[in-house]
């Protein structure tokens, strides 16, 4: 295909040449964005008077047309072309003829190329975040049928004390809903239109950029034109909270896989959701989990890659940036398909409650509970605290708990201790004790659900 620039070139561009500097392969997928900046860059063309209004009525019916038959698939992208900007352009001129030539006066693809990008990451990010209120519709779902469900809480990964299902799945409710607002918080510093910043330097032509801004949904046009062409940085942000969402979504995932192993079984996940081994025919593995997990480290070389592009890159545009665009979408890609397969495999999962509950039975998960008790009889916590270590080591010692000891036996450590330790150091009533704001306790894992549900009712979801 005759290159559009080709005027100033005595010789065709080398074939691995022109096949190593297209971008068509992967910026096709955004022809939408691109057409919609176009028909709003001609109907300012046309109010400030550089094109005729017939000339935009053309241009508009043949962008229309365009548009129409790419989605209908009349109209395949030519993979020939260098890129979708070029594509479009010379596909409207086909149709419209000379008229089709006047669209990209007082425009360069520089400033076309950095709408696009905008225009499309505003799309995908209102598709995640829907994603993400999914997400934590279902968290939220089975936190609540997971109120009564006591297990061990971590750290080190060794019990500590006990807190209920439903605290442990909140955390993530939490987590998703930063995820959410640092994407939308990213989007609003991202909404400025740089169209019109034309190659770098703005231009002579007697433009209308806030009409175009306004027009395109966005906040304002970016006050620097070398900026608006030689900025990235919004692509970056939004890439580092898409990482956040997976890194979050890994942690999840790896909590998953321990509890779905023989070991814990604290879960179980859905024959939907899970694969069997060529071999070993007892298995069900936790597939979609390990593959959330792994993809996380794709997202995160995305960031990378784009950050390590942008090093050291001088203003204004560089070719270099071109490669923006596979980082950012195979980023956006990973972060949906995730989002869509972690939701219903979360909403199968099923608890095994009982599991849960003896594997918070036999440690000394109630050990803080019994010094807390020495506390309230009168005893300061640090010698509380040693009281019971030395306890600990007894039962170690003799293959017991806290639970089992005699009173008699309790009393040889303390006068303090009395026939109440035992309820106080019940699993059921560490968790219910637990008063404090943000708690495990019951009164406070129904203020959480409450305030996610109330998060999630402002968004429209029910
Ligand atoms: N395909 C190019 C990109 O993605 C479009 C901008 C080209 N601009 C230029 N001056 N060659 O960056």
């Amino acid at each position: 295909m005759d290159k559009m620039w080709a005027g100033r070139f005595s010789k065709a561009l080398d074939k691995e040449a022109d096949d190593f500097n297209s971008s068509i392969h992967f910026d096709s997928r955004m022809y939408k964005q691109d057409i919609t900046g176009s028909m709003v860059h001609a109907m300012m063309l046309s109010n400030q008077g550089i094109i005729t209004k017939a000339e935009y009525a053309d241009i508009l019916n043949g962008l229309s047309g365009i548009l129409k038959d790419i989605e209908s698939g009349k109209l395949p992208v030519d993979m020939e072309a260098e890129d979708i900007h070029m594509f479009v352009e010379a596909e409207l001129t086909k149709r419209i003829g000379d008229n089709g030539k006047k669209l990209h006066t007082a425009r360069s693809r520089n400033d076309q190329v950095a709408l696009d990008i905008r225009l499309y990451l505003r799309d995908e990010c209102e598709e995640i975040g829907g994603l993400l209120l999914k997400l934590i519709a279902v968290i939220k779902d089975k936190a609540n049928e997971n109120k009564d469900a006591i297990m061990p809480g971590y750290t080190h990964l060794q019990r500590a004390q006990p807190i209920t299902f439903a605290h442990h799945l909140l955390a993530y409710a939490m987590m998703f809903k930063r995820d959410f607002e640092r994407i939308n918080d990213a989007v609003k510093r991202m909404n400025f239109s740089p169209i019109g910043s034309c190659a770098l330097a703005g231009t002579t032509y007697n433009t209308d950029r806030a009409f175009e801004a306004e027009r395109l949904g966005f906040d304002g046009i970016m006050m620097n034109s070398i900026d608006g062409v030689s900025d990235r940085d919004f692509c970056i942000e939004l890439m580092s909270a898409y990482a956040t969402v997976m890194m979050h979504l890994s942690r999840f995932s790896e909590e998953i896989i321990l509890w779905s192993s023989w070991e814990f079984k604290f879960v179980e996940l859905d024959d939907s959701y899970t694969t069997g081994s060529s071999i070993m025919p007892q298995k069900k593995n936790p597939d979609m989990a390990e593959l959330v997990r792994g993809k996380t480290g794709r997202v995160y070389g995305d960031l990378m890659a784009l950050l390590t592009t942008l090093k050291g890159l001088p203003l204004a545009y560089n070719k270099d940036m071109q490669e923006d665009k596979e980082a950012i979408f195979d980023a956006v890609d990973t972060v949906k398909k995730c989002l869509s397969i972690f939701a219903p495999m979360v909403a199968t999962m099923k608890a095994l409650k009982d599991n849960m509950y003896s594997a918070a039975q036999r440690g000394f998960i109630n050990a803080t509970d019994l010094a807390d008790y020495l506390v309230k009889k009168g005893m300061p916590f640090r010698t509380a605290y040693k009281q019971v270590g030395t306890l600990v080591g007894y039962c170690v010692e003799n293959g017991t708990v806290l639970d089992d000891i005699p009173l008699e036996k309790y009393k040889e450590y303390s006068e303090l201790f009395d026939r109440d330790l035992y309820n106080e150091i019940s699993l059921e009533t560490c968790v219910a004790k637990r008063i404090s704001a943000g708690s495990t306790g019951y009164e406070s894992v129904n203020e959480q659900i409450d305030y996610i549900a109330r998060f999630l009712n402002e968004k429209g979801i029910h």
